[in-house]
């Protein structure tokens, strides 16, 4: 008998006992073992669920499921950041494999946590924290670890892609459709993570470190949320025959990378354009492969959950990738030489703020009450400055990256 202890029993922990009770048969033949929930840490065992659960098995003290010897995997799904951290580093050091799906705790203790298990000779697996119940990581660490990634690119959250994808097609309002992504379960628990592209930048981290085998660290990104994007912009984004997505991208250059998180604007007739609602998809570029491109539901309850059990299989059968999967390639950050044009929407009819704004414009879109104007090509980081130096509120503009 294989024996899991499930940290959190939120909507994809409720997934993954799901598929488990209705797998079981399949689960015995792919593997010739029992497999068993035997404990579930919650914070409230009263709480009353959407799934009957033995009441044995739940529990609120995490060191029952430390302590139980028949527990060799230890999945963790709760979502708090730190807490977690301390569960997973206690349940490598106590000779547990670690599945995960929380993408904050594997990019903020991605070295440390890789090197413990490997040293441990165990299994740290976490397929489910980026692009939901697409399989990426492990095509990324096995069948691409003879190629030189030169570019990953991504639509990595499902709630921003949602959001977008309804304003566009709809004409909803912002608040209208991040209000219908949260009931939808795709949302992280603040969806402030989502919106404000902490989320993209977390999964952007971890797949660029792994793909470029040397660190990017979190804040080795420039990042723009999609908050602040009105229907006045997604009108003004029609008029070029464009869509907006929320875009990822790494770039592997001599010596270094750069690597952004922004709204990206891109033709209606491209790629990422068709890539709508939920789902997500990345794009690998490598030397031997070429272009792969991976799409499907980046977000939601069955989908992250089969990716979790994806995980909780190859530790089983012992078909993950061993050792330590992440590279020793120092990089130099290089996001300095990165320019490109950009929208950028100002809720404010003041002439001297057009005048200044008119400096780095190729195009003026609009002057009224918005000011909206295509920049000439420019780095991000310099029309922060000038909106700041010009005064003016985070809630009050927009910028979008322009893809050709
Ligand atoms: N909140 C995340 C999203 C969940 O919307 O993509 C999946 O990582």
């Amino acid at each position: 008998m294989i024996g899991i202890g499930l940290l959190g029993l939120g909507t994809v922990g409720t997934g993954v006992v799901e598929i488990l009770e209705k797998r079981q048969e399949e689960l015995k033949s792919l593997t010739g073992k029992e497999i068993r929930i035997k404990k579930i840490l919650v914070k409230n065992i009263n709480k009353k669920r959407e799934i009957q659960i033995k009441e044995n098995i739940i529990t609120s003290d995490f060191e029952e499921i430390l302590n139980d010897k028949d527990i060799s995997i230890v999945v963790e799904l709760t979502g708090d950041l730190e807490q977690s951290y301390k569960y997973i580093k206690s349940a490598l050091n106590s000779g547990k494999n670690i599945v995960t799906a929380n993408k904050a705790v594997v990019s903020k203790y991605f070295e440390e946590l890789s090197s413990l298990a490997a040293e441990k000779n165990l299994a740290f697996l976490y397929e489910a924290s980026v692009g939901g119940g697409i399989p990426i990581l492990k095509p990324l660490k096995e069948e691409l670890a003879l190629n030189k990634i030169t570019e990953v690119q991504g639509i990595l959250n499902g709630t921003c892609n949602y959001i977008l994808t309804k304003m566009f097609n709809e004409g909803l309002d912002y608040k209208e459709v991040l209000k219908i992504a949260q009931d939808m379960g795709y949302a992280e628990a603040d969806p402030t993570a989502d919106v404000e592209g902490h989320d993209t930048l977390r999964k952007l981290r971890i797949l660029g470190t792994l793909a470029l085998q040397g660190k990017i660290d979190e804040n080795d990104i420039l990042l723009e949320g999609i908050s602040k994007i009105t229907s006045f912009d997604i009108e003004q984004i029609k008029k070029m025959n464009s869509t907006v997505k929320l875009i990822g991208e790494v770039k592997g250059l001599d010596g270094g990378f750069t690597a952004l998180v922004q709204p990206t604007i891109i033709k209606e007739d491209s790629y990422f354009a068709n890539v709508n609602m939920a789902f997500n998809s990345v794009v690998f570029t490598g030397d031997n492969v070429g272009e792969l491109k991976f799409y499907g539901s980046g977000a939601g309850k069955l989908p992250t959950a089969n990716a979790v059990l994806g995980d909780v299989l190859d530790i089983i059968n012992g078909t993950y990738r061993k050792g330590n999967p992440l590279g020793e390639r120092k990089l130099r950050n290089l996001n300095t030489e990165l320019k490109s044009e950009y929208y950028l929407r100002i809720s404010l009819s003041n002439e001297d703020i057009f005048k200044s704004i008119e400096k780095i414009s190729r195009e003026v879109l609009y002057k009224n009450d918005n000011i909206a104007i295509l920049t000439k090509e420019i780095e991000y980081l310099e029309i922060i400055e000038l909106i700041s130096s010009l005064g003016i509120d985070k809630d009050k503009y927009f910028i979008a990256r322009v893809l050709k």
